[in-house]
């Protein structure tokens, strides 16, 4: 299965967490992977070379810091000129069909703050929802996402393992929680 992860983060100089993500993801030999601000400084999106990337890959990730609840600015604007009628939805828009797609994101509140009555106040996958209802709207597969809650410089490693795993796991394993 061919691979392109999207991170998306405004300063990866100075992430720990993304970046300790994305070293482990770089060393995967069949994985494509990007990084959106350092290729669109001018945030002039190039539509045409987005959109055949990716007709070319199976599955998609993006990978972003949680930012107000949401992505950073360039990855929804990405979003905003890629994902267009005619081409990712709509009449003549069934490009995206059968491709999956998954969100892998950092957040700076642990797993129990996002719950009901939790600090705030829901979880990660109702924040989500946006993605998997655009993701779905397009023809494509959400599967479940990756979320990593703040773990310690010393779990870097370990949290980087399961990153790489889960972006590769089957969808039945990731369906399932296996
Ligand atoms: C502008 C901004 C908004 C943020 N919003 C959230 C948020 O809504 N929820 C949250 O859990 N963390 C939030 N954070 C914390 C980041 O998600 C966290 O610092 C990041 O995921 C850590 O990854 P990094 O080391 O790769 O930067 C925010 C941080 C910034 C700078």
């Amino acid at each position: 299965m061919k691979i392109m992860v999207i991170v998306a983060h405004p300063n990866l100089a100075d992430s720990v967490l993304n970046k300790a993500l994305m070293n482990e993801v770089s060393k995967l030999p069949d994985v494509r992977v990007r990084d959106l601000y350092q290729e669109y400084p001018d945030w002039q999106i190039d539509v045409e070379r987005e959109q055949q990337l990716l007709l070319q890959y199976d599955r998609i990730v993006f990978q972003f810091p949680f930012y107000w609840y949401s992505c950073p600015p360039l990855l929804k604007k990405w979003f905003d000129d890629v994902m267009v009628h005619g081409w990712a939805f709509g009449p003549g828009g069934d490009h995206l069909k059968g491709k999956e797609f998954i969100v892998a994101t950092t957040t700076g509140g642990g797993e129990n703050v996002y719950r009901a009555g939790g600090h705030n106040w829901f979880t990660m996958s109702e924040y989500l929802r946006p993605f998997q209802a655009t993701v779905t709207r397009c023809n494509g597969t959400f599967l479940p996402a990756f979320v990593s809650y703040g773990p310690s410089q010393a779990e870097l490693p370990s949290e980087a393992k399961r990153y790489v795993e889960h972006i590769q796991s089957s969808v039945y394993a990731l369906a399932r929680g296996q």
